[in-house]
């Protein structure tokens, strides 16, 4: 036999799918069945049972003070926890309580704070694919920030790990075979968890357009320029039935949809935005030591997420870029406003994140408090904007909203230091709502009445020790110690026995009982009903309050730009259309706050005449660092920073790739060279004329005949076919050639002193290059045991003999490459400077003849035919010696 309890519970359960049910029963949360025993082990609490009829069933159980705790372990191990209430008051119940599921926790539709991460967003993403587009919508409930875009399918990932969403919503079709790799891809960039599908028909785009224009509360879609847009209109409609199945109880709160154009921003692929470590580093994905952490002095956490959006969207846009600039620029240089304002900030809360739990009815009283604390600075930060003359704070000024009406309302209803429950009462202020005051006042003077009706007592009979006191078990009471027993007069009732007193009570004292009571239960009731009132209030200017934490966010990274440019000494960049750059003692923004000895700045000058730097260096010398620091100068500067630099003029870069050291993914079944070579094309067929490609010892996983052929190969391709700016970092001494193969390639050298059998790293970028690499050298400083480094040494010496004895072959070989590109060059602008013969090469003729040699069966031929063979190839050779090329 079922009880009726665990009949609830199977309906309840019954309309879950693989989601943890948290069954409310008073002040716990129970869970039975498999869940219990998953519970046992994922939070490591303790398997009981319970009985329903006569068999037991497994239990377990979790207060619901310390709720989060607890959830916060389910959803980091990957769990979806289902919540459910009691939804009547037990004492009025008749029969089983009514229970509802009022809230289903995932990943991606977090809001309590205990739940989220301040520093990040939160969101959830979802991803439809038609043909070769995919469209793309994600979400964050807990600050309303909603987006879209649709991009070819080659870009998907790029976007996904910029997002880096919790949670990742498709359609259940994405299972099939023919999408396997796209799933693997996703399960590698996010967590295998955070993959939820949902059936295809909820992305239907034409229910997809109804929801959305009823989340957004408007007619039309036209003014968002997502019309026509099906993939990603398909993906907000699965996003928002997703979010309200989740929550069935609240509406999803959102601010307006922002249709992102991939265009308008620097475009950052997978390896670049992870290679450069603007966010998380490759080692231990921590957010330390990354770009972001460096120039972040934001003192708001919407602040630092508007702040990580900027970096991993760069504008193109000069003129935008500009604006904020100017902006960063005025605070920079007016470090008093500066300070002013970042003083204000520190004092304002996490407006977006308390915009959400308003309209979702999830604030508490504090929550409020924290709102109206906010609210509080903005007077003065207006005054700070009335004082800026640059247009993007100009703007900000303007469309300013000093919210008055709700700040006022706050503060008249607002106790300044609530409870942190509703139901211990003090949230509403004195004087806000007079029949509370009544209420309140009734208990207030039992409180009175009650100190009167002790020492009334203790007086009657002559017991000084006579005490009233309160439990929620008998309520009021009268306490005599046993001493006084024998005084006790005989109206008292004798309600409990303690080990030195007895306890009391009186008609008189139950009668006020009753009274005190009731009026402080009803002032609770009536708090309660206040609150809810005002919380709405305050819902009501949802978007003006949403829009204030816009302006509050984008003056927090202004600041911050300008605090950082003032701490590191940052100088503002000059940006312009052409594809140039010129830096002028250049530094890496992280690593000169990291090394422990001065950071030794660069120079780089590139222009169209000048754009394929091969740079060259032992190892440790500062090659990479350089390239590095390059990216992240062009970055910061195209998201309206300043720049670690003297000066800087850069001309906008569209897409930024970068292929930088070796990351192995093995466990993706591909090898070191290969995820090399998959980078490698991805620039190679993405790249435009505006871009900044960044090599760094490409080619060095394979042989190295091998690895130096594609080298040459692509630095070819990439000075005469994209025509782009590119610093490419190498071992390859042979590519220094490249200088006198192409017009506009050039050499760099990154210095060392040499002394006795030293080397001094001096960390200089210097004309011509290096023919050394001191691998041994940096192995002895690295610890390499004396035996080896002794025995390498030999080798190498070997190995440079054997090299010069076999030179003349060496150059022939160095040839091939000058004939392909001289019969490449026709692509862009630019060609062999000495067209065939600058390096000694082995033409087409030479190569022929050699093919043809191998190919030759020598038992198969007469002398005659061989005779006639070698003449051939002699006439052939002596043509090309007179007319090379
Ligand atoms: N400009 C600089 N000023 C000061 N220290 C620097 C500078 N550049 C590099 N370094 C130091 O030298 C170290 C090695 O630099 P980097 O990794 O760029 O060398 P590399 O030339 O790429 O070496 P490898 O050929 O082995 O890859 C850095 O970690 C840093 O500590
Ligand atoms: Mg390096």
């Amino acid at each position: 036999m079922t009880t009726p309890m665990f009949e609830q519970y199977a309906r309840l359960k019954a309309k879950l799918k693989d989601e943890i049910l948290f069954f409310r029963m008073g002040d716990f949360y129970e869970m039975f069945y498999e869940d219990a025993q998953i519970a046992s082990k994922v939070l490591g609490i303790a398997l009981t049972t319970r009985s329903n009829g006569k068999t037991p069933v497994p239990m377990a159980g979790v207060p619901h003070h310390s709720v989060h705790a607890y959830l916060k372990k389910f959803i980091q191990a990957g769990y979806k926890v289902a919540i459910c209430e009691q939804v009547e008051d037990p004492k009025q119940a008749k029969g089983v309580v009514k229970r509802e599921i009022v809230r289903i926790l995932t990943p991606g539709t977090l809001l309590e704070e205990e739940l989220l991460e301040e520093k990040s967003s939160n969101f959830l993403l979802a991803i439809f694919l038609h043909k070769n587009t995919a469209g793309l919508s994600w979400l964050d409930i807990s600050t309303g920030d909603f987006f879209a875009t649709d991009l070819s399918a080659s870009q998907l990932f790029d976007e996904v790990d910029k997002i880096a969403p919790k949670e990742c919503i498709l359609p259940t079709s994405f299972r099939k075979e023919e999408h396997r790799s796209l799933r693997q891809s996703l399960e590698q960039i996010l967590d295998k968890n955070a993959l939820t599908y949902l059936e295809d028909w909820h992305f239907d785009p034409t229910s997809s357009k109804r929801r959305l224009r009823e989340l957004l509360g408007v007619k039309s879609l036209k003014g968002y320029g997502i019309q026509g847009k099906e993939v990603f209109l398909s993906c907000c409609g699965a996003l928002i039935e997703y979010i309200e199945s989740t929550q069935p109880q609240a509406k999803a709160h959102i601010k307006s949809i922002q249709k992102l154009q991939p265009s308008h921003y620097m475009q950052l692929d997978i390896a670049t935005q992870r290679t450069l470590e603007l966010v998380r580093t490759m080692r231990g994905n921590s957010k330390k030591f990354t770009l972001l952490h460096t120039i972040d002095r934001t003192q708001t956490p919407m602040g630092n997420r508007l702040l990580q959006h900027w970096l991993l969207h760069p504008l193109v846009d000069l003129s935008q870029i500009q604006r904020r600039q100017d902006a960063v620029c005025e605070l920079f240089q007016n470090g008093h406003l500066c300070d002013q304002l970042q003083a204000s900030l520190k004092s304002v809360y996490d407006v977006e994140r308390l915009c959400s739990k308003i309209s979702t009815q999830n604030a508490t009283p504090r929550d409020l408090v924290s709102l109206r604390l906010s609210l509080e600075q903005l007077p003065q930060i207006h005054g700070i904007l009335a004082q800026t003359k640059s247009c993007l704070l100009r703007s900000l000024y303007q469309d300013f909203d000093l919210l008055e009406d709700v700040h006022g309302l706050l503060e008249k209803a607002i106790h300044p230091r609530p409870p942190l429950h509703l139901q211990d009462g003090g949230v509403i202020q004195a004087g806000y709502h007079p029949p509370l005051d009544r209420l309140r006042q009734l208990a207030q003077q039992g409180q009175q009445w009650l100190q009167e009706y002790q020492r009334k007592e203790a007086a009657r009979t002559n017991i000084p020790s006579l005490k009233v006191g309160f439990n929620n078990v008998f309520g009021y009471y009268i306490e005599i110690t046993h001493a006084h027993a024998h005084k006790v007069p005989e109206d008292y009732v004798r309600k409990q026995t303690l080990k030195n007193a007895e306890r009391y009570i009186t008609p008189e004292l139950k009668e006020f009982e009753t009274q005190v009571l009731t009026a402080r239960e009803k002032a609770i009731e009536l708090e309660v009903q206040l609150f809810q009132q005002i919380r709405s209030e305050v819902a009501q200017q949802l978007r003006r309050l949403q829009k204030t934490a816009v302006i509050l966010a984008t003056l927090d990274c202004l600041q911050s730009l300008a605090k950082v440019a003032q701490e590191h000494r940052y100088h503002p960049p000059t940006l312009v259309s052409e594809p140039v750059l010129d830096i002028q003692e250049g530094r890496h923004p992280v690593l000169e706050q990291v090394v422990e000895e001065p950071f030794v700045p660069n120079d780089l000058k590139l222009h169209p005449r000048r754009r394929l730097l091969i740079l060259t260096g032992p190892n440790m010398a500062g090659k990479s660092t350089f390239i590095r620091q390059v990216a992240l100068i062009c970055i910061l500067a195209q998201m309206g920073s300043f720049v670690p630099a003297k000066s800087a003029r850069i001309g906008v870069v569209d897409k930024l790739f970068t292929r930088l050291g070796s990351n192995d993914e093995l466990y993706r079944g591909l090898s070191t060279f290969m995820v090399e070579m998959l980078e490698t094309a991805q620039i190679l067929n993405h790249a435009t004329s505006q871009s900044l490609v960044l090599l760094d010892e490409v080619g060095r996983g394979t042989s190295t005949y091998d690895g130096i052929s594609l080298a040459w190969a692509i630095s070819e391709y990439v000075h005469n076919q994209l025509g782009c700016r590119c610093l490419f970092a190498t071992h390859y001494h042979e590519l220094t050639q490249l200088e006198r193969q192409l017009p506009y390639a050039f050499n760099n050298q990154v210095a060392i002193q040499e002394w006795k059998d030293r080397i001094l790293f001096l960390h200089k970028i210097q004309d011509g290059y290096a023919n050394k690499s001191y691998g041994i050298h940096v192995a002895k400083l690295a610890g390499i045991p004396p035996k080896i480094l002794h025995r390498a040494k030999q080798i190498l010496k070997a190995l440079e003999d054997h090299a010069r004895l076999l030179s003349p072959q060496l150059s022939l070989f160095e040839g091939l490459f000058a004939e392909d590109s001289s019969s490449d060059a026709g692509g862009v602008e630019g060609g062999a400077k000495e067209p065939g013969a600058s390096l000694s090469p082995l033409s087409s003729v030479q190569h022929q003849i050699l093919e043809e040699l191998q190919q030759l069966q020598p038992d198969h031929i007469t002398p005659l035919e061989a005779l006639q063979r070698i003449q051939k190839w002699h006439s052939a050779l002596a043509q090309r010696e007179n007319c090379p090329g």
